[in-house]
């Protein structure tokens, strides 16, 4: 099949790729030049494993190439992929979707024949309508075409393996026609293909992005109780998800949830919830606590060392908003280096892949860029462990004794044995756990039934 697809960020460059890989002939439209000619010499804009071999493979197979020129891209194609970005309205908390019109607009110019203009970017209820009115607008009479959603549920990190082997495939449209093309692009995977109505396939996006923050948030907020309890959020998450109703995947307690699209989708579906006179109370929850769960964070360190860290050295493991990404976009572990630099912490920081962009939004003043893990260590009076890379979760406890000036280690992503740690001798904070850092004399709840029983 002959593909367009419109968008060079995680979700088109991955899709783009990948659609080549299954045989396709396909051209990625993107309006940056400079990001073409990087891409074109065989250098990621994005750090994505598998990206760059599926990429170089099929422009060398001559099934994949780039273009700054929309109607040059889709002109032999019979499918056009919208995968531009959908960024969140600073202001109202709605999707930003100019680029959408825009795009939209220059498909309708340009259109030559029929063709099915599908929407992968995630975009609120209603978008892919409005996409078919603008695209009517502006195509010469008779030129035929239909619209289709079809979200994408890759995650960055994995998204060359998700999109390879992903849980099910959506695809939205009021158009047989278009239903059947979309439909066979995918139907030599083996997994089940929703096929549904516009509305509906849009609001499975947003539903899915917001009930894992909620399963998030709901963790999160376990944690607290947990601790204050005298549970173990770890062992509670492990005996919830062996449920398969509730399921193990994204009980992990920790700083909260960043990135570019959990934090932008939940409070998109809550603006839809409003504009349609609705309070989504549990939405708005998952978003406070989510705010709050970095607080909760910055506590143990303020209970430790004192608010002021005038003074004080961190060291600091973990950029990226998560693991094998080098993306920092709403990434809590940067706001969390920001308040502690606030607090008056001199920094030292380390992460696999995002140290440059990193670089680029907090600058150098009381940061120091560490080569590697252990070398951020030295002489720091404290680890604070930030992002859920699977390295920071191997450390040498010997080698980080060695180096760490003092042996207090904060994780916030109960990356650690907490056994193991306590027995090496370190002061250990984790989150939602009791722990040898921990001061609980103020949690009465367990200790009051326990002298219940022995005034009997
Ligand atoms: C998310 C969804 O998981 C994808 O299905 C979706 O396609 C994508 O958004 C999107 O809309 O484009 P992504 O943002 O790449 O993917 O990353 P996630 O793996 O979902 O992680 C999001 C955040 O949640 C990270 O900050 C991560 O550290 C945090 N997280 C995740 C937790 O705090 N605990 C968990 O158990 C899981």
């Amino acid at each position: 099949m002959k593909i367009c697809v419109i968008g060079t960020g995680y979700v088109g460059l991955v899709g783009a790729a990948i659609f080549a890989d299954w045989g396709n002939e396909v051209v990625g439209v993107d309006i940056d030049p400079k990001k073409l000619k990087m891409i074109e010499s065989g250098e990621m804009p994005i750090y994505e494993p598998g990206l760059s071999e599926v990429v170089l493979a099929n422009m060398k197979a001559g099934r994949l190439s780039f273009t700054t020129s929309l109607p040059r891209g889709m002109k032999d194609a019979e499918i056009i992929f919208i995968c531009v970005g959908t960024p969140q309205n600073e202001i109202t908390g709605a999707a930003d979707l100019s680029a959408v019109w825009a795009v939209a607009r220059e498909i309708g110019e340009n259109l030559d024949g029929y063709k099915v203009i599908v929407t992968k970017s995630t975009v609120p209820v209603g978008t892919n309508e409005r996409v078919k009115k603008i695209i009517r607008k502006y195509a010469s009479k008779g030129k035929r075409f239909d619209v289709a959603s079809n979200p994408e549920f890759l995650r960055e990190g994995s998204s060359v393996e998700d999109m390879r082997e992903t849980d099910r495939v959506v695809i939205g449209s009021d158009s047989k026609k278009a239903l059947k093309i979309v439909r066979s692009l995918y139907e030599h995977l083996n997994t089940t293909i929703v096929e549904t109505d516009l509305r509906s396939s849009e609001m499975i996006k947003y539903a899915s992005n917001s009930f894992l923050a909620t399963k998030i948030s709901f963790i999160n907020e376990m944690a607290q109780i947990c601790e204050r309890a005298g549970a173990d959020v770890s062992e509670v998450s492990y005996g919830m998800g062996l449920d398969k109703r509730i399921g193990k995947y994204f009980l992990n307690a920790g700083i909260g949830y960043g990135g570019s699209c959990f934090p932008k989708d939940v409070a998109a579906l809550y603006k839809t919830s409003t504009d349609q006179a609705y309070d989504f109370k549990l939405l708005r929850a998952v978003m406070e606590v989510n705010d709050r769960q970095k607080d909760y964070f910055m506590e143990k360190i303020s209970g430790h060392f004192g608010k002021n860290l005038t003074g004080k050295t961190l060291a600091c493991l973990g950029l990226a908003f998560k693991n094998n990404t080098d993306d920092i976009r709403e990434s809590v572990s940067i706001e969390v280096v920001r308040t502690l630099r606030g607090n008056g912490a001199r920094l030292k920081v380390f992460d696999p892949e995002a140290m440059e962009n990193a670089q680029k939004v907090l600058g150098d003043e009381m940061i120091e860029y560490s080569e590697d893990i252990y070398e951020t260590l030295k002489g720091a009076d404290a680890l604070c462990l930030l992002t859920e890379w699977k390295q920071f979760s191997q450390l040498d406890l010997d080698r980080v004794k060695k180096a760490l000036n003092g042996k207090v280690i904060f994780d916030g992503r109960n990356l650690l044995d907490k056994e193991q740690v306590q027995k090496a001798g370190f002061t250990y904070y984790a989150i939602g756990k009791r722990t040898n850092g921990g001061d609980y004399k103020h949690f009465t709840g367990v200790s009051a039934i326990l002298e219940d029983v022995s005034d009997e």
